[in-house]
């Protein structure tokens, strides 16, 4: 089965191997120099030179720990998708003040909106989701990065789940204060992982926070992260994979991979307007890594799913409310031209007899 689902993606059997080398423990001299091995392949990763935690846990929970170190008196999410409604619950959740600018699934956020609403909410703390994985939207983190310039006092949060690894992305230049990743898209790994990139104003919150708990406290995080080690015993095969696996893409190139995904999105792209499917975003917002595509609206789409998983391929139906509405292609991680071209002629062979 060749697995193009929007998350997790497809493992490579050498990086898969990776998680049956022998356990070390979290104290030893070897898991020190894993982690040493690991941060400056994350910083790279993610173009900072902030400490780069290794969280062991879903994105989600991540996501959290984001939220409850991070976050001051009044928080903005901005929202058009899924992940964005997430990060909404996730604040409320934790008992946070949080307003939403809320729009339709996969409408644009408007820069100049960004800033008005920042004024009326007060905020001291904005979220926003860069790769909405549910529409296949792209967001303009540089709309959200002008719109944060002449208000420097409030803390950016990104949720780079879908897009760091396959998209450019560059924390310290962007001015982010928390960037979380995930393993299960564009670096192409099991589930498991969620690299977190923090700033020292980010760090100066959590030492605040009353609310970050234990296990996710980034300040105590960061004490053990300057000695090479975990605040707790961490998922470690995972991260002997994800050590791995950052060699392999520094071996290709981060700007390379970069293009290789953009260059992935152009072909599923241009093979749908050949096959009777609109991209569910409009030109400009849609995601290099996941392709959210609607047929004609007379066509089902758990049918089209069901016969192409019987051909061998897995793609996902819609996230949601947009399920039966639209198909979501995930051309991210380690998948190249040719494999995602084998997928989009079995898809048309499939269209034809359903
Ligand atoms: C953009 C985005 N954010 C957050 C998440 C949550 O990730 P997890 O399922 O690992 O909690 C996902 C998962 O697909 C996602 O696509």
């Amino acid at each position: 089965m060749k697995n193009f689902l929007p998350g997790p993606t497809e493992v490579k059997p050498d990086v898969l191997e990776q998680l049956s080398k022998p356990l070390i423990g979290h104290h030893t001299e070897d898991f020190h120099k894993l982690l040493n091995q690991l941060t400056p392949k994350l910083q790279r990763l993610m173009t900072t030179r902030n400490p780069v935690f290794t969280l062991t846990c879903p994105a989600s929970a991540a996501m959290e720990a984001a939220l409850s170190n991070a976050a001051g008196k009044r928080i903005l999410v901005l929202s058009n998708g899924a992940f964005g409604e997430r990060w909404l619950k996730a604040a409320r959740a934790l008992g946070l003040a949080a307003d939403g600018l809320i729009l339709a699934w996969g409408f644009p956020l408007p820069e100049y909106e960004i800033g008005r609403v920042i004024d009326r909410t007060n905020c001291d703390t904005m979220v926003m989701v860069h790769g909405e994985s549910s529409t296949g939207m792209l967001n303009p983190l540089d709309s959200a990065v002008s719109a944060l310039k002449p208000r420097p006092d409030i803390l950016f949060i990104v949720d780079a789940v879908a897009t760091l690894g396959g998209i450019p992305l560059k924390m310290d230049e962007a001015g982010i204060d928390v960037l979380v990743g995930a393993s299960q898209k564009c670096l192409a790994l099991p589930p498991g992982v969620v690299p977190v990139g923090v700033s020292a104003r980010a760090l100066e919150r959590s030492r605040k926070s009353k609310m970050k708990g234990y296990a996710f406290d980034f300040s105590s995080w960061q004490k053990r992260w300057q000695k090479g080690e975990t605040l707790a015993t961490p998922a470690i095969p995972q991260l002997q994979a994800l050590n791995y696996q950052l060699d392999r893409i520094e071996e290709e190139g981060l700007e390379k991979r970069w293009e290789r995904h953009q260059k992935l999105a152009n072909m599923t792209l241009a093979w749908a307007s050949n096959s009777g499917f609109v991209p569910f975003v409009p030109a400009g917002f849609r995601l290099p890594t996941i392709s959210c595509l609607r047929p004609d609206p007379a066509r089902e789409t758990a049918p089209i799913v069901e016969a192409l998983k019987a051909e061998g391929y897995l793609i996902d139906n819609g996230y949601g409310k947009l399920k039966n509405r639209t198909i979501r292609i995930g051309h991210m991680g380690d998948w190249q031209e040719d494999d995602l071209a084998g997928l989009l002629e079995t898809l048309t062979q499939v269209l034809k007899s359903h």
